[in-house]
């Protein structure tokens, strides 16, 4: 009886919808997964940063001397009309740079030109200058300056990528040399597989001691369930720097909260609930009308 009534049309019509619905989840899911492929350990690639000056450079205490090798320049990078409304300090160059349009003859996605030319190009700065590389939606927390006595410092999360949100080098860092070499094999189709999953599974797996990681601090890894769900997170102070991914709130975000704050301004900001609000309000705080007392 029961067999017979779940062979009924209606009930296979049913059955079938599930699975496709599931099937369109499963694939859906890890996109990124497919057709992903890793190097094996390459002599001649790793050949390139055989004369280095930092042959030998110790990752984990840096400097012998706790002297500071990166210098004190902090680099922006704007394409388009950039929305930067106030800059205050007491040397500041801007440079014009013109997006680009190919790595190493091959063409940049159309899909996802601004951030893959966006990660060749501040690859390309940190060899040109060294110095602090900052996203346009990362917040500072704290100095970066104890990251300044090694070579190279990177944020990496638990997904094994490296975050390029923040990036201290200094400018003939070894891994700045092979990470921009790796784009030679550059794959268009993956938004972050060769600026996050490459350098890390083809360059640090094999050669970890080329860069001082850090795996929380620098705040590289999604952390908006924190900034714009929870009620409060008082460990963001203990962060160095932390990723806004202000424009990605539209997904990652609960769609009641969307719904209430499409936008977080310097108006809305000065009575955000959540913990971006305190974060924003601590540099921003004094525009916001103070209470009566
Ligand atoms: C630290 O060591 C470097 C060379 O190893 C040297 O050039 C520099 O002067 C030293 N700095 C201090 C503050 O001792
Ligand atoms: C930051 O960069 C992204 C991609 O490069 C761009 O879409 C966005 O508009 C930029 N934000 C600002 C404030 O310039
Ligand atoms: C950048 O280009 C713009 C327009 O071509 C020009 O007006 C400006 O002076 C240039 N700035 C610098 C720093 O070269
Ligand atoms: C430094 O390099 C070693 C390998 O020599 C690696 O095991 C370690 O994780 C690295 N430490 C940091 C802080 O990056």
């Amino acid at each position: 009886m029961i067999i017979k009534r779940w062979l009924a049309p209606r009930n296979i019509v049913y059955f079938m919808f599930i699975v496709c619905v599931v099937t369109v989840i499963l694939w859906k899911s890890e996109p990124a997964e497919r057709g992903e492929t890793f190097k094996p350990y390459d002599t001649e690639f790793f050949a390139k940063v055989q004369d280095s000056i930092f042959d030998g450079f110790d990752n984990i205490t840096g400097t012998k001397n706790g002297s500071y090798i990166v210098p004190n320049y902090v680099h922006f990078l704007f394409f388009g009309k950039p929305r930067l409304s106030y800059v205050h300090s007491d040397t500041l160059h801007l440079r014009n740079i013109t997006l680009p349009e190919e790595i190493f003859g091959q063409k940049f996605s159309k899909e996802f030109h601004v951030w893959h030319a966006g990660d060749v190009t501040r690859i390309r700065i940190l060899i040109k200058y060294g110095g602090i590389f900052v996203d346009n939606d990362s917040y500072i927390v704290r100095s970066l300056d104890p990251f300044r006595k090694y070579e190279m410092t990177i944020g990496i999360t638990d997904g094994y990528q490296l975050g390029t949100q923040v990036l201290i080098a200094h400018k003939d860092a070894r891994f700045l040399k092979l990470w921009l070499e790796s784009y030679r094999d550059y794959h268009p189709d993956k938004f972050y597989f060769n600026a996050g999953k490459k350098p890390m599974k083809e360059i640090i797996n094999y050669m970890p001691e080329l860069v001082h990681t850090v795996r929380y601090l620098l705040g590289v890894e999604g952390l908006a369930r924190r900034l714009y769900i929870w009620d409060s997170w008082s460990n963001w102070r203990k962060y160095y720097s932390i990723h806004l991914v202000i424009r990605h709130r539209n997904y990652l975000d609960t769609l009641w909260n969307f719904l209430k704050w499409p936008n977080i301004d310097e108006n809305n900001i000065c009575d955000y609930p959540h913990p971006f609000g305190e974060m924003a309000r601590d540099v921003y705080g004094d525009f916001c009308p103070k209470p009566i007392a």
